[in-house]
């Protein structure tokens, strides 16, 4: 079984493309070795990174991305334990914001990850909504050569 998590997060340190492109390669070497798969993108000093895998592996990287000061942890979800990955072969994949602005999709996910209102939607159906827009940019993406 897959457990997951999506969140956002501010940094606390200006991360040019080169520093993007080291923090991609270190997550995607220890990744992986824990059989985490995922995407991070950045934008104005925030990211969003969804990481899913096994529910320890995904356990011990949140608590080190808790930890790591080069940046603060906003908003979070853990979704549901489901038995598929969305992003089955990228152990961590950048997306460059163009990118997921050209799809669309990922501008639904930060309207639905940052201003929905946990009084009008149900945890399951803030999940529901992520889950679906997850799976649309993976659909997408996979359009795209990296
Ligand atoms: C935005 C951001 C995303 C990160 N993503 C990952 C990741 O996907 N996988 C990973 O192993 N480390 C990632 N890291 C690094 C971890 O926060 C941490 O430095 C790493 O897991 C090593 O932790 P440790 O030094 O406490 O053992 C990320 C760091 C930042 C700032």
């Amino acid at each position: 079984m897959i457990s997951s998590y999506i969140y956002s997060s501010k940094s606390e340190m200006s991360f040019d493309s080169k520093a993007l492109h080291q923090l991609q390669a270190l997550a995607q070497k220890e990744n992986k070795k824990h059989n985490i798969t995922g995407y991070l993108t950045y934008k104005n000093d925030h990211f969003i990174q969804y990481i899913e895998g096994p529910e320890s592996a995904i356990e011990q990287l949140i608590t080190n991305l808790k930890k790591d000061n080069r940046h603060q942890i906003v908003k979070s979800y853990a979704l549901p334990i489901k038995g598929n990955r969305v992003f089955k072969s990228w152990n961590m994949r950048y997306i460059e914001y163009n990118d997921l602005v050209e799809i669309g999709f990922h501008e639904l996910l930060e309207t639905v990850f940052f201003t929905v209102n946990n009084k009008l939607f149900s945890d399951e159906e803030i999940s529901n909504k992520i889950e679906r827009m997850l799976n649309k940019i993976s659909i997408s993406l996979d359009n795209i050569v990296n």
